[in-house]
């Protein structure tokens, strides 16, 4: 049952299958106190080093908290760390899961292909233990990196876990995680440098509907995909690559938190159902990051 899979070949279930997964009603966030660009890790972040707006980012990210406190979600606050310039893109540096089965919450540590990232993971360790989380680390023996939810992305409603590899988290940790969660995995390779992160070009919105970019997948990736969704939304290429589209968020299976100015994906999501609220976050699209990665959802 702990398996991963990599095609639709082999896949004998649906994700009705998969046990019911509680809706997350908290969100952790982490205060931009120390944000910056002084490196460059992913490409969206060259030409930007130095380049940040501190008092503006301050105010993008006051505004993000202010919805999920109008949506009635909990934000449960980390504090940033100076000399940790993206800890507030929280949602790298763990996975947090219920296990539905065992009733079991608990955190697996990231393994931050990152160098410049990997000394966040224990402060988000200690926070997840204050919250009484199991937290769990991957073995020593598995010898490469995991990005969090970066890359490891929870479908809305089922035990089933949506799998990126290819440029920041390897495939092998997949393996190791599906036996350590007792949950299938859907592992997709990404294809394009831009979308370094799954989700950067996949974003849940229950458990019907994703939003994506195709573009960064391969075609075994989509026909997953397609076999898990009854509707795929696709945001169109240039909302993707420079707005950052697919880094929407849906929080309760209806409003959809997305850059401002992405009109396309927003008009495609209105039409799936969905309602979508604008945000900037400009400030942190000069890191490579929008809504999702600025979040954790937690149990
Ligand atoms: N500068 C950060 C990095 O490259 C941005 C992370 C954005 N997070 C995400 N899940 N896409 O690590």
């Amino acid at each position: 049952m702990a398996s991963v899979y990599r095609t639709l070949d082999g896949i004998d279930f649906d994700r009705t299958d998969c046990p019911a997964l509680p809706r997350p009603d908290t969100v952790l966030l982490t205060t931009p106190d120390y944000y910056d660009v002084q490196y460059v890790i992913n490409p969206h972040m060259s030409g930007h080093v130095g380049s940040v707006n501190h008092g503006v980012a301050m105010q993008q990210w006051k505004a993000l908290r202010a919805v999920y406190t109008a949506l009635g979600i909990e934000p449960h606050i980390v504090d940033g760390q100076p000399g940790l310039p993206d800890m507030v893109f929280c949602a790298n540096q763990t996975l947090p899961f219920f296990d539905p089965l065992a009733e079991r919450h608990g955190v697996v540590l990231s393994r931050m292909q990152a160098e410049q990232r990997r000394d966040e993971v224990p402060y988000f360790a200690d926070a997840f233990s204050d919250l009484n989380y199991t937290v769990e680390s991957l073995p020593e023996s598995v010898n490469s990196p995991f990005e969090g939810m970066g890359d490891g992305i929870w479908h809305p409603g089922r035990y089933l876990l949506w799998g990126g590899y290819g440029f920041r988290s390897a495939p092998e940790p997949y393996e190791v995680l599906a036996g350590l969660l007792g949950a299938r995995v859907v592992a997709l390779e990404l294809t394009d440098a831009d979308f370094y992160h799954l989700d950067t070009c996949f974003s849940p919105l229950d458990e019907h509907s994703v939003l994506i970019y195709p573009g960064a997948f391969t075609d075994d990736g989509l026909a997953l995909i397609d076999h898990f969704f009854t509707t795929v939304v696709e945001a169109p290429e240039e909302e993707a690559r420079h707005q950052f589209a697919c880094n929407a968020h849906c929080p309760n299976g209806h409003h959809v938190l997305i850059q401002e100015g992405c009109t396309t994906t927003e008009n495609r999501l209105r039409r799936a159902g969905f309602k979508p609220i604008e945000l900037d976050t400009s400030e942190f699209m000069k890191s490579g990051g929008s809504v999702f990665c600025m979040k954790q959802m937690i149990w």
